[in-house]
């Protein structure tokens, strides 16, 4: 190790160029590819920052040891920068218009044959995520970990200019509700006690109002125990704020100039001043509240014109409350039955019982299953009302308003995809606003908070809340807001509840008993007794904002070391199983059923 001890590194080997010819330097990295032509061996020097190309002569003894480099190989090499003969520049690459002829040069590690070439694109995720350690070689990965660098020290100096203080919230701590499972974890001195990791800091921020902090940040490590989809890992990270004294008006403006800042920084994009948009016109027009504004094929509705039409399945459903409602689909009058079937399958995955396709034939003759049901000129009436013309197909989804929403959304974003309808150079950005503050949960016939409990509705609604006027409760609309970027939920946020009779009325109101409360909330709502500001906030998902930077769209691309689906790490291998030892000590048993399952794992091994 004669370079390490007595030489540095000078530089690294991808920050090279013309600029630096004439240097002796000292690199230190892996050989990416070796070209042994005889007297001479090429090899690409890689390190974080690139690829440089050295040249060696195998023949002289202070570079011999270049006959045994392989790829991946831990190798120093001294040499002198030189700019690269005339028709050998590589213009693609940033060190291309140099090489470096090797001076000296050292084998610091070998390395056995890789399973994969972090390069190539054909390696299945699993190989992948097994190695992740390889794959972050990547100049994928790579620029994906140094964007969330990046992104989280633009962050940091933006707040801190704007007067928020960074502080750490605890990760062992009490259940904190955000509408997921907690991760428990067993107390080894308080037998039969847990810690609940957090699903946010939510009530930790707010406390540090309490204490007058005035205005906090946090890079937040949070914890949910949830069906995992492509943009959610059960940890994630939170750019978490909070601040007192503020309306709703206040945060959005804060984090309208965070955000140009970002996309300025990164992205080299000055972005315009984002649109609002209610709740309700995002859920009528896109069928989400998250919804995907880069392209059209917005929802229509038919509920009126379709009042008694004597088909049995829509006059059922508007009896009932609930809507028909419908898309047109640009080029769709060539789908066949098999698209239409698949698109119905999707759509009853999506909450809808069902779907029903309208197209014309040639001659433009309305076809459709509940041709039977209709006269072709109602049919042409509900083709046109959809907004389709002779080349577009039409689908219709009867239901309640929430499944009808879900399975129209859902088809809306699979065809825009497929057809192609997205620009996927844009980003539109909006927020979200006047949410609905509660919703009615059939399975627990209770209603919900729709955000988090410790959300404040809009002040006409406090003497509703006050007097547990339970029919206003539909009604009653939040000081929430998120923030939406081409179909993501990338920020949410809200005013809070700072009084607490307010706040033990959102309890009752939540079917939460005296005693219920006071178990997990009393801290918090002595808390609130003691002079708490009026406050807000919001937490953007890191992890999501870093996808829309990078233009990816696995949530596991830009977090070091993801977990799968199921919530398993392939590389360490996992949640894994403990000693009955360790169990003992924190005062767990397993139940039978997990206990069979892990006689069945065993066997099937
Ligand atoms: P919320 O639950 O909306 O609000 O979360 C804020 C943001 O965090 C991101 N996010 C996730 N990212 C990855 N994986 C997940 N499982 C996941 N869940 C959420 C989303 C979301 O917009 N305490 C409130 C914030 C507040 O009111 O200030 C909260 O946690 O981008």
């Amino acid at each position: 190790m004669k370079f390490v001890k007595e030489q540095k590194r000078t530089n690294y080997c991808g920050e090279l160029t013309n600029k630096n010819a004439g240097q002796t330097v000292t690199l230190m990295g892996w050989v990416d590819s070796r070209r042994d032509h005889g007297s001479l061996v090429f090899i690409d020097l890689r390190d974080r920052e690139g690829i440089v190309q050295v040249v060696l002569d195998p023949n002289k003894s202070e570079t011999a040891t270049a006959k045994d480099f392989r790829g991946e190989y831990v190798v120093a090499v001294e040499g002198v920068v030189k700019p690269r003969p005339e028709g050998m520049i590589n213009s693609k690459i940033k060190t291309g218009g140099i090489e470096i002829e090797a001076l000296r040069c050292e084998i610091l590690n070998i390395a056995t044959t890789l399973p994969f070439r972090p390069e190539d694109e054909n390696v299945n995720e699993v190989l992948r995520l097994k190695y992740r350690y390889l794959d972050l070689r990547s100049a994928r990965l790579q620029h994906h970990m140094i964007t969330r660098h990046k992104v989280a020290q633009l962050v940091r100096q933006f707040l801190s200019e704007n007067g928020f203080l960074e502080v750490e919230t605890p990760i062992l701590f009490k259940s904190t509700p955000e509408g997921a499972r907690d991760y428990l974890v067993p107390s080894r001195v308080n037998p039969g006690h847990f810690y609940a990791l957090p699903q946010s800091p939510q009530i930790l921020k707010q406390l540090l109002m309490v204490s007058g902090y005035d205005r906090y940040f946090q890079i937040a490590r949070c914890f949910r125990d949830e069906d995992l989809r492509a943009d959610r890992q059960p940890e994630f990270s939170q750019i978490d704020m909070e601040m007192s004294f503020i309306d709703v008006e206040d945060i959005i403006d804060l984090n309208e100039r965070m955000l140009r800042r970002i996309w300025k920084e990164i992205k080299g994009i000055d972005v315009p001043p984002l649109q609002r948009m209610k709740y309700f016109e995002a859920m009528d027009r896109y069928g989400s509240d998250k919804p995907d504004t880069r392209f059209g094929m917005e929802i229509q509705d038919l509920s009126q014109s379709l009042v008694n039409s004597g088909f049995k399945v829509f006059d059922d459903v508007l009896s009932r409350g609930g809507i028909v409602r419908g898309l047109a689909v640009p080029g769709g009058a060539s789908f066949t039955r098999g698209q239409f079937d698949k698109l119905t399958d999707l759509a009853k995955k999506n909450r809808a019982k069902g779907l029903v396709w309208l197209k014309p034939d040639a001659d433009g003759t309305i076809q459709s299953p509940i041709s039977k049901f209709f006269t072709q000129e109602k049919l042409k009436e509900i083709f046109i009302a959809l907004g389709c013309s002779d080349k577009d197909c039409g689908l219709i989804v009867s239901d309640d308003y929430d499944s009808t929403c879900a399975a129209l959304s859902a088809l809306r974003l699979q065809l825009g995809r497929d057809l192609k309808l997205i620009d996927t150079s844009k980003y539109n950005f909006l927020w979200v606003v006047d949410f609905p503050l509660l919703e009615y949960s059939p399975d627990d016939k209770r209603w919900v908070s729709r955000h988090h409990p410790f959300t404040s509705p809009s002040d006409e609604f406090f003497d509703d809340m006050i007097a547990n006027n339970e029919k206003a409760y539909p009604k009653i609309l939040a000081k929430a807001y998120d923030l939406v970027c081409n179909g993501y939920e990338m920020a949410g946020g809200s005013i809070r509840i700072y009084r607490n009779e307010i706040q033990q009325a959102i309890f009752r109101l939540l079917g939460m008993g005296e005693e219920e409360t006071k178990a997990k909330f009393g801290f918090f709502l002595e808390a609130l007794k003691y002079g708490t500001p009026p406050h807000g906030g919001i937490a953007w998902g890191m992890d999501r904002l870093v996808m829309l930077l990078t233009h990816t769209e696995a949530i596991r691309e830009v977090i070091a070391f993801p977990k799968t689906a199921q919530a398993s790490c392939l590389m360490s291998d996992c949640p894994s199983e403990v000693s009955r030892d360790q169990l003992n000590e924190v005062g767990v048993k397993l139940s039978a059923s997990a206990e069979k399952f892990l006689t069945d794992r065993a066997e099937k091994r």
